[in-house]
């Protein structure tokens, strides 16, 4: 995870001076300090992050992204039959090999990183900092996933009385259906695949209907190396029409996916419906994710969380910050800093490297978050209310802030960079406890210099991933397992130790000797 992890830092340097503002270091594809300081082109620019530069401009510009052929879900049988076949032999093949074919998979990824960056840039409209990282993410998912199926594969000697011995063995469940979203669409598409192929399952992999190239490519990636086709096939396709034929197939051995809580319900729901062995559903949604803040906290670093948090990617994470909770004694000096630091990014096309916040997904995405704003501006204060640039992107929308009374005033949870203020006063547990009563439970920022105040706020909330005194963000594979609870999914963490459980059989085998 070394890749990431020097992605990060990088980051909060940077962020120190300008927050969010990614300077040409935050597209390297590897850290400065490898190459020796000193060295800078005729712009100024070290050469190194110069060379990098190039080959990931190089990348777009050749880059026609092409119109991905649609999945006919009449043939979702069909395809249903070839993945159960190739289950009967791909689950009976060693952990090893399977988790060799991901490491080489990770291996040709990071080869072709530019390319891949590039298609995030063009089909998801990524800036180039967050195609990077989620490039890196990706590969750290196809190693992390084959290190840990080779640990939990191999049967466990259990104690037994004499004469007897017991082993815990694991083993594949049959043919997943993943279903990924636009806003990781490697990252989280990879990160599925690789869940199920690890363990030995095979995969009908339907990705986000606004997102389907970076996807083809993946799958395209992985056959190359070796996994066979029938073991992983791309069926790209509405959900209502694709996505639900696949989740209805009688055979299934389970789904996971991430995306909306609306829709994992409606999912739950199909497979609860059906006859046969109950199927499990791994589902990973949204949240209205908090940061509470106390007048002891450094408004420097608030403020910079906060930025970071609610506004890069557009808001378009699940881990975005939507709700700030900030104490009455400091509220105004933070909600000032907020609204300069807000001011500075610059809003634009992604493909540009100074782009901080680009569009969001689509008209449709954007339409909503209008509506949402065009409602706040009649029910709460605005506080950061900029409109986009004359000649920006489509889509594009400029970070907003709005003061609302009481933490239950934010009713839904809403993917863009909007962040909703609440000021309080009194007992913090009180506000985590109206946290915990919105039902969302994905992340949680907790800012102090109080340190037996922020552990006791944290084990007292219902929220999967708490981070105290930083952004509420950017999850590292094997370093912060991701995932959250009540109306934010079902668990087990992603890039967590007991993610590959839930893809697996388990069985007790007891031997009379
Ligand atoms: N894993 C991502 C993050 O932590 C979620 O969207 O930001």
């Amino acid at each position: 995870f070394v890749h990431q992890l020097a992605d990060e830092s990088v980051g909060m340097e940077e962020i120190l001076v300008s927050p969010l503002r990614l300077e040409p270091e935050s597209a390297f594809v590897l850290p400065p300090k490898l190459f020796g300081a000193g060295r800078k082109n005729s712009a100024g620019l070290d050469l190194e992050v110069a060379t990098q530069r190039a080959a990931l401009q190089t990348a777009f510009d050749n880059l026609t992204v092409p119109s991905v052929p649609e999945f006919d879900a009449k043939q979702a049988a069909s395809a249903y039959a070839t993945s159960a076949t190739s289950y009967k032999i791909w689950s009976k093949a060693p952990v090893a090999e399977r988790a060799a074919l991901l490491r080489q998979s990770a291996d040709a990824l990071e080869h072709q990183m530019p390319r891949f960056c590039a298609i995030l840039v063009k089909e998801a409209f990524k800036t180039w900092g967050d195609a990077v990282s989620e490039v890196r993410e990706a590969v750290d998912f196809l190693r992390f996933y084959a290190d840990e199926a080779e640990r939990i594969m191999a049967p466990v000697a259990l104690p037994g009385p004499t004469g007897e011995t017991n082993e815990l063995r694991l083993s594949a469940r049959g043919v997943w259906v993943c279903i990924s979203p636009w806003n990781f669409p490697l990252a989280i598409f990879m990160g599925q695949v690789a869940a199920a192929l690890a363990t030995g399952n095979t995969v009908l992999a339907k990705p986000a209907e606004q997102t389907p190239f970076v996807a083809l490519e993946a799958v395209r990636l992985l056959h190359s190396v070796g996994v066979p086709e029938a073991a992983v096939q791309l069926l790209h396709g509405p959900g209502e029409t694709v996505g639900a034929a696949l989740v209805a197939l009688p055979g299934i051995a389970g789904v996971v996916f991430t995306g909306s809580t609306p829709v994992a319900r409606t999912i739950n729901r199909a497979l609860a419906a059906k006859d046969g062995p109950i199927v499990p559903l791994i589902a990973e949604t949204g949240g209205i994710n908090a940061m509470l803040v106390d007048s002891t906290a450094l408004p420097e670093q608030v403020v910079d969380a906060v930025v970071q948090s609610a506004f890069r990617s557009a808001g378009q994470r699940c881990s975005a910050l939507r709700l700030l909770c900030v104490h009455e004694a400091i509220a105004d000096h933070v909600i000032e800093m907020v609204q300069g630091a807000a001011k500075e990014l610059v809003l634009g096309n992604t493909a540009e490297w100074a782009t901080d916040v680009g569009p969001v997904i689509d008209k449709e995405a954007f339409d909503g978050i209008q509506k949402h704003i065009q409602r706040l501006h009649s029910t709460a204060k605005p506080l950061l209310a900029q409109s986009a640039p004359a000649r920006a992107a489509a889509n594009l929308i400029a970070p907003q802030a709005f003061e609302l009374k009481q933490v239950s005033d934010v009713a839904q949870e809403i993917f863009g960079p909007v962040l909703h203020i609440v000021r309080w006063s009194g007992d913090p547990q009180a506000v985590i406890e109206q946290i915990n009563a919105l039902g969302y439970g994905l992340t949680l920022g907790i800012q102090t210099r109080i340190d037996s105040r922020a552990h006791a706020l944290a084990a007292a909330a219902h929220i999967g991933n708490v981070y105290i005194n930083r952004n509420i963000i950017g999850a590292v594979v094997g370093v912060q397992p991701f995932g959250g609870e009540g109306l934010s999914g079902t668990g087990p963490k992603a890039g967590g130790p007991h993610y590959l459980y839930r893809f697996c059989a388990e069985q007790t085998l007891t031997v009379n000797t």
